[in-house]
Formats: C-alpha cells, structure tokens, sequence
C-alpha cells in the first residue's frame, strides 16, 4: 500500500446554493472522529478514563497519506454511544463501520490502514485483527441492498476539475481567483496562499485526472 497518492482520479458534481453553481469533489467516504473540542461529553476526555484527544493525530495521518479526494475526514461533536468511547464512524463505499474504545496511539495508524485498503480495493472488508475488536454493527441492516441516486447528478467531467484548487479540491474559479500559478501551460488557482505553497512544494502530488 503507497503512502502517496501522485495521481488523483476525481469526479465533481455540480451543485446550485447561494444561486450561484459550485463544483461539489464527489469522494468515496468521510471518517467521522468525535473529539472534545466540538463538545464531546466523554471521548477524548482523559479524567473520564479516554485517551487524551488531539486534532493532530489524526490530521496528520490523514494528509501524510494523501487520500483527501477520496476520504474526508471530520471532526465532530458526540456521536452517540458515548460509552464505548473514544469514537468513530467510517462511512465507505456506502456502509457505516463504527470504530469504538479508540484508546490507543497504535490504533490511528490503523484506522487509516484498513481504509485506506478499503479505497484501494474498492469494496468493504473485514477489519484486520488489531482493529476486530474495536468494529462493530450499530445499525441494523437497511431493507435492501439495493442503491439508487436520490436525484440525477450534474457530472461535470474533466470540465469540473479546472476549477478544483489542487491541494483542498475547493471550487476556485481561476478567472477570480487571487492566488493563481501556471504550471505545464495552465493556470492553476489556488483558495489560500496556504494551498499555493503546499502545491509548489511537491506540484507532483497533486495531480487529478478525471
Ligand atoms: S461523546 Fe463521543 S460518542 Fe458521545
């Protein structure tokens, strides 16, 4: 399994709010971690008995690996079985895996493993054995396995991502936009100065192919 991501395949869907049209990255999953910070009543709350909570552990793994366009990553406030805690849900390939009594720093590195080989081979797998038991169904099985759009999507195609900063995969239109760079012919623009200089460090990593 690579730590790098060189070249990103991504679709966009594009999306009306505010009246105005916006390119929406469609990903593949979202890890959902319940942290202190956004009012947790116990994960990661060391005088209950849970491994202290840090934004950073899971941060930087998350953008060391560099699975943003197919995995977002959010932090939230409680998510329910406060119990069990500390906390987590990751949506996949359009399942829920709830992640419970993660109270170990070993067990970080091993979230991002077994979904990282999820979105490698493209379907839900069991969980490897150092994260058996910390899995588990907390919702019943849906009435029927079978998926349908909610509403027909407006796929953009390659046309979606000329407008994707890079490094964030924002929508930036790149005729407004502040912080722009040419780079193999095209102008690429850029949400932030942040996300520039991300891109000139490493223009290599952050390639997307539709
Ligand atoms: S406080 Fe984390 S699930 Fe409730």
């Amino acid at each position: 399994m690579s730590d790098q991501e060189p070249t990103r395949r991504i679709s966009t869907v594009r999306v009306s709010a505010r009246g105005q049209d916006y390119r929406v990255v469609q990903v593949i999953g979202n890890l959902f971690i319940c942290t202190k910070a956004n009012g947790s009543c116990c994960c990661g709350w060391e005088e209950k008995g849970r491994m202290p909570f840090a934004n950073e552990l899971w941060s930087d793994e998350w953008e060391r690996r560099r699975i943003r366009s197919r995995l977002h990553l959010t932090f939230t406030g409680c998510l329910g079985p406060c119990i069990a805690g500390n906390n987590a849900l990751l949506q996949l390939h359009g399942r829920s895996i709830w992640l419970k009594d993660l109270n170990d720093l070993s067990l970080v590195p091993a979230v991002f493993d077994f979904a990282q080989q999820m979105l490698d081979e493209g379907k839900v797998l069991p969980p490897p054995p150092e994260l058996a038991d910390h899995v588990y169904e907390r919702y019943g099985p849906p009435p029927t396995e079978e998926w349908f759009e909610l509403v027909p999507s407006k796929q953009d195609g390659d046309n979606g991502l000329a407008r994707l900063d890079p490094v964030c995969l924002m929508d930036v239109d790149p005729a407004t936009a502040r912080h722009t760079v040419e780079y193999q012919g095209r102008i690429i623009a850029f949400c932030a100065p942040s996300c520039k200089k991300q891109f000139l460090a490493d223009p290599q990593a952050y390639q997307l192919t539709g």
